[in-house]
C-alpha cells in the first residue's frame, strides 16, 4: 500500500503526473464529482489547522466522497492516553483515507506501519508536510509552467519550518534549481537538511543575510512565519520574529515575473501593501491545495484499489537506542528505535531525521 509520509515517497514521474492530474480535475470538474464517492477520509490533527484541514475536507467533497474525524486531539480518546499507533488501527476500520497532522515528528510514520488504510502525512511537528509541498509545486508550474532551472529564495524560519524542509526535498530533484537561504542564525537549515538533502545530492545552494541581496536573482520567493509554537524558550521567539520583513520597497528589487509564495498563515513577514502585486501568489496558492489534495486523495485510492505498494528504497535500516530529539514520536510513544545510514555511515532516526546520538 502507498502512503504519503515525505514528498520523496513520490518520484518525480509521479509528481508530475499527479500535477497533470490536478490539472485535468481544474479543468473538467465535474467529471471528478462522484470520482470517490462511497468513500471516507477520516482527519487526525493534534495539532491547530485551518487551511491544510479545511483543505483536505473540501477536497474530499469535491470528490463525492465523505469526511469525519476530529479536530482537537483533546476531544478525541488521545486525552485518555491512547496512543498514534492504536488510534490508526481503530480508524482504518471506519475510513478508508487518514490525512494525520500531528506535533511529534513521525507520527504519520509510526500511523502507517500499522494502518490498513492509506495515511497522508498533514504536517508532523518541524519535520515534513508533503502535501503542502504539492500544493507549491502545482502553483509554481501553474505560474511559471516549469520546475527546471528555477531560483528559489526560501527566507524566514528554516529551522522549523516543516514546509521549507519538503519544499527543498521536492524541488532538489529538478535539473538546473538553485537555492537560496535568507534564515538569522539561530533559524538555519537543521543539519540533516544541510548534509543529506542539500550535500549529499549536490543542490547549489547559497546563504545571504538580507532580503534585498537575494531579491534580484530569485524566480520564486518563498516566505515563511517563524514558528512560534516550536521554541523551547519564549524570548528566543520574540528576538527574531521580525527578523525579515517583505514589503512593497523590497519587491522592487525583484524581477518583474518573480512569484511570492507563502504556506500561510502570515503573521506579520509579509506586508499587506505587497497583496495587491501581481506577482504575490500566496493566495491563488490556498486554492491550488485543493485541486492537489483531491488529486493526491484519487491516486492513493486507486493504488490501494489496484494492490501498489511503495517501491523498495534500498534504504539499509538498523536497530537504535531510543531517539534523543524531543520533539521525536518516540519520546512519547513505545515504538522500535529504528535508524537508516546515510551518507558517510551517519545514522538518523527514521522518524525525524535526527542524527544518532552518540553518548
Ligand atoms: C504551514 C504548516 O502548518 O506548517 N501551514 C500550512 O499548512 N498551510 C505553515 C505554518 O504553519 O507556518
Amino acid at each position: 500500500m502507498r502512503h504519503l509520509l515525505d514528498p520523496t515517497d513520490l518520484s518525480v514521474q509521479e509528481i508530475d503526473n499527479l500535477m497533470d492530474l490536478a490539472l485535468d480535475i481544474i479543468a473538467r470538474r465535474a467529471l471528478y464529482s462522484e470520482a470517490c464517492k462511497g468513500r471516507k477520509l477520516a482527519t487526525l490533527f493534534y495539532e491547530p489547522s485551518t487551511r491544510t484541514r479545511l483543505s483536505f475536507t473540501a477536497a474530499m467533497m469535491e470528490l463525492g466522497g465523505s469526511v469525519l474525524g476530529f479536530s482537537d486531539a483533546n476531544s478525541s480518546s488521545v486525552s485518555k492516553g491512547e496512543t498514534v499507533a492504536d488510534t490508526a488501527m481503530v480508524i482504518s476500520c471506519f475510513a478508508d483515507i487518514v490525512a494525520m497532522r500531528h506535533p511529534k515528528e513521525g507520527a504519520p510514520l509510526v500511523a502507517s506501519q500499522v494502518s490498513t488504510i492509506p495515511i497522508i502525512n498533514a504536517g508532523d511537528g518541524g519535520h515534513s508536510h508533503p502535501t503542502q509541498t504539492l500544493t507549491d509545486l502545482l502553483t509554481i508550474r501553474r505560474e511559471k509552467g516549469h520546475f527546471d532551472h528555477l531560483t528559489i529564495g526560501l527566507c524566514g524560519d528554516l529551522k522549523y519550518g516543516r514546509t521549507v524542509h519538503s519544499l527543498i526535498k521536492a524541488m532538489g530533484r529538478y535539473a538546473g534549481v538553485r537555492f537560496v537561504f535568507i534564515a538569522p542564525d539561530k533559524l538555519k537549515l537543521p543539519n540533516y537538511m544541510i548534509h543529506d538533502v542539500c550535500e549529499a545530492n549536490n543542490l547549489d545552494y547559497k546563504e545571504v543575510n538580507t532580503l534585498e541581496a537575494a531579491m534580484p536573482e530569485l524566480d520564486v520567493l518563498y516566505m515563511t512565519r517563524v514558528q512560534k509554537e516550536r521554541f523551547a524558550v519564549a524570548e528566543d521567539y520574540e528576538r527574531l520574529k521580525d527578523s525579515f520583513i517583505l514589503d512593497a520597497e523590497k519587491m522592487k528589487l525583484a524581477k518583474s515575473d518573480m512569484i511570492v509564495l507563502h504556506p500561510l498563515p502570515r503573521v506579520n513577514e509579509i506586508a499587506v501593501e505587497v497583496d495587491k502585486d501581481e506577482r504575490a501568489a500566496y493566495f491563488r496558492q490556498v486554492e491550488n491545495g485543493k485541486f492537489v489534495r483531491m488529486a493526491l486523495i484519487y491516486q492513493l485510492l486507486k493504488w490501494k484499489d489496484e494492490g501498489v505498494d511503495a517501491p523498495k528504497t534500498g534504504e539499509e535500516i538498523v536497530k537504535g537506542p531510543r531517539c534523543w530529539h524531543a520533539a521525536c514520536i518516540t519520546s512519547i510513544e513505545e515504538v522500535e528505535p529504528l535508524y537508516k545510514v546515510c551518507e558517510g555511515g551517519v545514522k538518523r532516526c527514521v522518524y525525524c531525521e535526527t542524527e544518532e546520538h552518540i553518548a
